[in-house]
């Protein structure tokens, strides 16, 4: 079970990576300092997880897998743009990402400021000119849009600052959680889903699943923020301190934290499973290794 669940994986992430390659080399070709930039900092490491999730899904659902598997890298490339702007001075001021200097230092501010801007535009040239149907490439396009946008990540982003001076309750830092990781893995799952064609009925269950393991991956990473060591994290540990961040860690310690974590975790892989039987094991052990992940 353990080595198929690998085997699995290992072809999910090499699909993934094959295709965002290409499309780098394609969309993003290394004529300027703003691609060079937004190259570095996709192409150096990432463990891909929104990408998986968009592969398993459309997989679980018998759907397009190239469809697929331009979508992941879309939504890859908004994560990474969203990395890149997390990181600058004028938000989480962090100097390293995925092991390395962060974008803005290892180019300057200004670039990564546009390749931040590159990524998400190249992610919604890629779905816009992808080989899938008008209609499935709309539904995607929507989707990521609504994820990342001002309902979803934009927000999310907005009110951690917000918190920085004004604490978070609870129930305020879950809605932060939420918005500022659940919605774009939501869109990574939603875009799965749509080159799968899946029914409205099935997106609604995929959502609860989708802001569940999104919640705890947020949780999860306040907790190694806490817990790990910067090597391990390939990012500085201690960021979210230093911004005087109200965590799950700061409101419920590291072990009411995962504990936290793991029930929402297993709510969500039980709803999930309800829905889709069988089918669902690969996202539901996936969900668990999120849980369990050091980096
Ligand atoms: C980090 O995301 C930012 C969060 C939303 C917690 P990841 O932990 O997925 O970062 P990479 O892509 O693996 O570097
Ligand atoms: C990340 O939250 C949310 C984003 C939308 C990028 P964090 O600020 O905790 O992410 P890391 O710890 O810097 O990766
Ligand atoms: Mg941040
Ligand atoms: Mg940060
Ligand atoms: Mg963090």
């Amino acid at each position: 079970m353990m080595m198929e669940y690998t085997a699995h994986y290992n072809n999910l992430l090499c699909q993934v990576q094959t295709r965002l390659t290409q499309l780098c080399d394609q969309y993003l070709p290394e004529t300027s300092s703003v691609c060079r930039a937004a190259r570095y900092s996709l192409l150096g490491g990432g463990k891909r997880v929104r990408a998986v999730l968009c592969m398993a899904v459309c997989e679980m659902l018998k759907g397009d897998m190239q469809a697929a598997a331009d979508f992941a890298a879309a939504v890859e490339m908004v994560h990474c743009y969203s990395l890149i702007h997390d990181d600058l001075p004028c938000m989480d001021n962090d100097d390293l990402r995925r092991g390395r200097p962060s974008c803005h230092k290892a180019f300057d501010e200004a670039t990564a400021l546009l390749a931040g801007d590159a990524l998400l535009t190249t992610a919604f040239q890629i779905i816009g000119e992808s080989a899938a149907e008008a209609q499935v490439r709309a539904a995607a396009c929507a989707a990521l849009a609504a994820g990342a946008g001002t309902g979803g990540m934009i927000l999310g982003q907005e009110l951690d600052l917000y918190h920085e001076t004004i604490p978070a309750t609870a129930g305020e830092l879950v809605e932060v959680h939420r918005e500022k990781t659940g919605a774009l893995i939501n869109a990574a799952i939603q875009l799965g889903a749509a080159a799968a064609g899946a029914s409205v009925t099935q997106c609604s269950v995929l959502r609860g699943y989708a802001f569940d393991i999104g919640l705890v991956f947020q949780i999860v990473d306040d907790v190694l923020d806490v817990t790990s060591t910067t090597q391990e994290l390939g990012k500085p540990v201690g960021s979210d301190q230093e911004n005087n961040k109200t965590t799950f860690v700061t409101l419920y310690g590291v072990e009411g934290a995962m504990e936290h974590a793991q029930e929402i975790n297993r709510r969500g892989c039980e709803r999930l499973q309800d829905e889709f039987g069988d089918a669902a094991a690969f996202l539901a052990a996936f969900a668990q290794s999120l849980l369990c992940r050091v980096n």
